[in-house]
């Protein structure tokens, strides 16, 4: 049997925001690895089909839905009483994140979320501009939060796999090709070497680069939205706009395409679904694929954290953008979706560990247009493993909530650092926590590129003088 490490003691209360499939995935790991007061652990949620699972334990459900009325009455007894730091962990869809960040900041407690995650009505708000609808108006929401209160408890904004994770991955990575490569380098220091060490290794862009082979035994039936998480967050960030961080190297925009006038200025986003805008990318398993442009935090986070600044000109950044191949069922979900514009079928259902017969999730980081072309590294983790590993989730989940546990020992060994992204806080430190529950993690050269056998058939409106042109990657 695997001994466990204890990773940390939590002293006050522990409040976690949803028990969905991530929050049912996150119960054995807190419990696994911190030291706590069972008595003083509660749940948030307004469904409470898996209630027995807390009643077991002990543990209090409160069977309600947060809202903009209700969070500080419902939340401050919950974190405050009894004494010792408390720990807010919001897995949640429909609650704002800035405001219950702001809460717990203001009570002394820890914080933790997956998304930059606003209040319900947000995703499908008719009235609002596209670009108010965008993840990079939501992430400039939390920096602001940061910029009006700096310091004080830390609370870990967008630390999932994606967002999250694959922030860690993309440093990992960079080191690797750096050694690859024969540079002599150090690790970075800060945010400005970091940035540096990119801008030197020559890389042009990033894809999230995943594929999801999970499969069920029973294919998808008609008429119901099937995904291996969330299917409502899939489906709120699936019909926002595509978003991208829009690199230095980039020479062409689709026509469709729009910038910001406010903010860090990182990012773009086109008049389109991001789950509706098909990308050229690659994993190691499938080789050469289609990947959706879906808006993710990271792909701005990520964009803006490696700018290179020349006084206030922009000297470097790299494009950067998920490229997501969910599971077959969830991609047949979204065609069916999108084939009644982009009305929602409904039903739901997110495939759970006992049912799904095979697969993995292949989540990597595609760094590409440097001296040896593309290299991809992630985590390529199975279901049997996942299995193994931990209980209540698939492969999928356990990505995320090792990522979650990873931020929470990170928040509970540097308690005052103010609202941090998942690009700011340790990386190597969280992948020390996160690693034994991500199957393999290995990084893949290819010569591939998207150009490869193109044109084809037909005539394309193709950009031969660079591969790595978004113009080359946007499938069109
Ligand atoms: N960063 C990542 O890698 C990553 C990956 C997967 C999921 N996520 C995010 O994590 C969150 C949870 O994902 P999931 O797969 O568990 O989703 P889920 O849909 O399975 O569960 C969400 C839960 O939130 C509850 N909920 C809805 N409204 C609420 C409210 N007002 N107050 C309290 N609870 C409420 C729902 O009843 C549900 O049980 C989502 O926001 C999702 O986007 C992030």
């Amino acid at each position: 049997m695997t001994t466990w490490p204890i990773h940390g003691r939590i002293t006050g209360p522990i409040v976690m925001i949803g028990f969905g499939s991530i929050g049912k995935g996150m119960l054995p790991l807190i419990e696994r690895h911190f030291e706590f007061d069972k008595n003083r652990f509660t749940v948030i949620d307004p469904v409470d089909t898996d209630r027995s699972m807390l009643d077991v334990r002990g543990i209090t459900l409160v069977n309600k839905a947060l809202t903009p009325d209700n969070y500080r009455e419902i939340l401050t007894p919950l974190l405050t009483e009894g004494g010792g730091q408390g720990f807010c962990v919001n897995v949640s869809v429909d609650t704002s994140s800035r405001a219950i960040m702001e809460l717990c900041r203001e009570l002394g407690a820890l914080y933790i979320d997956t998304v930059a995650e606003p209040w319900a009505g947000f995703y499908f708000d008719k009235n609002a501009d596209p670009s108010v609808r965008t993840n990079y108006m939501l992430r400039e929401n939390i920096l602001d939060a940061r910029r009006q209160n700096p310091g004080g408890p830390t609370a870990v904004n967008c630390c999932g796999a994606n967002p999250g994770m694959v922030s860690w991955f993309v440093k990992q990575a960079l080191l690797n090709i750096a050694k690859d490569t024969g540079l002599d380098v150090e690790v970075p220091k800060n945010r400005e070497e970091w940035a540096a060490l990119m801008q030197r290794i020559g890389v042009k862009g990033i894809h999230v680069a995943e594929r999801d082979t999970q499969r069920a035994e029973h294919p998808k039936p008609m008429g119901v939205f099937v995904n291996t998480w969330s299917v409502d967050g899939f489906v709120s960030e699936g019909l926002q706009p595509a978003e991208l961080g829009w690199g230095t190297h980039e020479t062409w925009m689709p026509d469709n395409a729009r910038t910001h006038d406010k903010g860090c200025g990182a990012a773009i986003y086109l008049l389109q679904p991001g789950a509706n805008t098909r990308v050229r990318t690659w994993c190691p398993t499938p080789g050469p694929q289609y990947g959706f442009l879906v808006t993710h935090n990271e792909a701005i986070s990520i964009a803006d954290y490696f700018t290179v600044r020349d006084g206030d000109k922009v000297a470097y950044r790299p494009t950067c953008h998920y490229a997501y191949h969910p599971a077959n069922d969830a991609v047949l979900s979204m065609h069916e979706m999108f084939g009644a514009a982009g009305k929602f079928q409904g039903k739901q259902h997110i495939l759970t560990e006992d049912e799904i017969v095979d697969g993995i999730d292949e989540l990597g980081v595609l760094l590409y247009g440097h001296g040896k072309n593309a290299y991809w590294y992630g985590s390529q983790l199975s279901i049997e493993e996942t299995r193994k590993l931990a209980p209540y989730q698939n492969a999928t989940g356990l990505q995320v909530t090792s990522a979650v546990l990873a931020g929470m020992v990170w928040a509970l060994e540097n308690p005052n650092a103010g609202i941090v992204e998942a690009d700011d806080i340790d990386f190597r430190r969280c992948l020390e926590v996160q690693l034994p529950y991500l199957g393999p993690v290995k990084g893949y050269y290819t010569d591939w590129t998207p150009l490869d056998d193109r044109p084809g058939f037909f005539p394309e409106d193709i950009d031969t003088s660079d591969p790595w042109q978004f113009r080359n990657i946007l499938v069109r």
